[in-house]
């Protein structure tokens, strides 16, 4: 049994977004569970998730486990705020592994951060109007206050590479305009693009205001998940040839060029897939 336990404990994690900003995410798993493999599936073809309805994401998430599961893994990450906001709490019930998403891990952070209990949430179309950060917030702390704003064209200029252009300055100081003037102490970068705008959305919300990212607590709540199934690696896995897989539904090229910009490693191979067939 124990043997069973620890060739499982060796196995994989899936992580999946709907493109290239869950690398966000994996790039932290990476950081705090050195032993823990990877495969990543990226749904490059079918990026943004952010605009669209729960039915088609729930379709799109259910596929990209299938296939995850033909790769072996032992738990699944959702890397992507909308599929973690609109199709997690129905596919936990339909999937025999642990399975976590960004949410929650998020909404904790704001709640321990926040003093004056006023928080904001930026995220996607889709994740905002789900409502699930406030409602994970709210319930940890019904005295916090939350304020929420989609801002549905980070993602396409940070897709863009424009992180610290004028553009993006001026896009981000009228989606923040608002926040700002609600005195927020606490703001939840709710879509694993904005991190990579964390910057330029720290200097125009001022040193008071603390940026939450839900990747960093979403690898704490992993680690914490894995040893308590019995399924964290040891350090076994550092020897493996290929630590890191990573999976495309289109663009390879594209998505190479991104991680290799975010990683702190190169890499070379991508492999590219029909998702819909799964
Ligand atoms: N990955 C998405 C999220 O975190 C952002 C990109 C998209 O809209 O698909 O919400």
């Amino acid at each position: 049994m124990d043997e069973q336990i620890n060739s499982r404990a060796l196995a994989p994690v899936g992580v999946f977004d709907s493109g290239v900003g869950g690398l966000t995410v994996a790039r932290e798993i990476m950081r705090q569970l050195p032993n823990e493999k990877i495969v990543y599936f990226g749904d490059t073809a079918r990026v943004p998730y952010g605009s669209k309805s729960k039915e088609t994401i729930l379709r799109y998430s259910r596929q990209i486990i299938r296939f995850l599961k033909t790769k072996g893994v032992k738990a699944i990450v959702v890397a992507c705020n909308t599929a973690s906001a609109l199709a997690l709490e129905e596919i936990r019930d339909e999937i025999d592994m642990p399975i976590i998403g960004v949410v929650k891990p998020g909404a904790k952070v704001a709640v321990e951060k926040t003093v004056n209990k006023r928080v904001g949430v930026i995220a996607t179309e889709a994740t905002i109007s789900s409502g699930l950060y406030t409602d994970y917030i709210k319930a940890q702390d019904a005295d916090v206050t939350v304020y929420s704003k989609a801002c549905p064209l980070f993602v396409p200029l940070v897709e863009e590479g424009w992180l610290k252009d004028s553009v993006t300055e001026e896009v981000a100081r009228r989606y923040l305009e608002e926040l700002k003037e609600q005195n927020i102490d606490t703001l939840v970068l709710g879509c694993t693009h904005y991190p990579l705008l964390r910057n330029m959305i720290g200097k125009l919300m001022g040193d008071e205001v603390t940026l939450v990212n839900p990747a960093y607590e979403t690898a704490v709540s992993l680690g914490e998940l894995l040893e308590e199934k019995g399924l964290a690696a040891g350090n076994e896995n550092r020897y493996a040839s290929e630590m890191y897989d990573f999976y495309v539904s289109d663009a390879a090229e594209k998505f190479k060029k991104f991680a290799n910009s975010i990683l702190p490693f190169r890499i070379e191979n991508i492999s590219q897939i029909n998702i819909e067939e799964y």
